[in-house]
């Protein structure tokens, strides 16, 4: 039935998106920093790319708050703690957490705030929802092909694309420096999964 908004559930659930949103932001943003000490430089511009989403989302739901301006919401919250060494590791604990916003958090949520009445918020949570479900899956593909060593390596010849300089090779492997312009393999990615291309 029908609430009002500051005695919501669905206030508390948007800050805790806010924050949940906020948090992935960061681990993302070290996440990429960690990926770039290992020289993994296409795992860090997927990271950076990510958090940038995150950000985004982190506004919408921000925004939707704007009747409580100048107030405390107070909500309790379970948070992960990815602290490890391991890129693919990082890319497998990113990979979980989406999917649990996509299949239980902001389910649940969207689920809340149409049963209070407030439609065009479940609808953001149902859309955001989808977003971290592409999220998931970005990440997912990732680390399976580090751990399976094919991220740097196809079955047969592919298109790489350096995401330096933009150089495209037809090869099976990477190569180990770009000829262009020299950069090292961490920048090489399937030109399937390079952004901004049509092919
Ligand atoms: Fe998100
Ligand atoms: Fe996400």
């Amino acid at each position: 039935m029908p609430v009002n908004f500051k005695d919501s559930k669905t206030k508390e659930n948007l800050m805790r998106a806010f924050a949940g949103e906020s948090q992935a932001r960061n681990r993302y943003t070290f996440a990429a920093e960690e990926a770039a000490a290992q020289k993994l430089y296409v795992v860090e511009a997927i990271f950076k790319f990510t958090a940038e989403q995150e950000l985004a989302h982190a506004e919408v739901f921000y925004e939707k708050l704007k009747e409580c301006a100048g107030e405390n919401i107070c909500v309790d919250g379970c948070y992960p703690v990815d602290i490890t060494n391991s890129v693919i590791e990082l890319l497998e604990k990113a990979e979980h957490n989406e999917l649990e916003e996509y299949g239980d958090a902001y389910k649940n949520f969207a689920d809340v705030a149409e049963q209070e009445g407030f439609l065009p918020i479940a609808n953001t949570f149902r859309q955001i929802a989808e977003i971290e479900k592409t999220h998931a899956e970005r990440f997912g593909t990732i680390a399976k092909l580090l751990r399976e060593d094919k991220f740097f390596v196809a079955d047969a010849k592919v298109d790489w694309m350096c995401l330096n300089c933009g150089n495209i090779i037809n090869t099976e492997k990477a190569p180990s420096v770009c000829p262009v312009c020299s950069h090292a393999r961490g920048y090489f990615v399937r030109l399937a999964f390079a952004p901004y291309t049509s092919r």
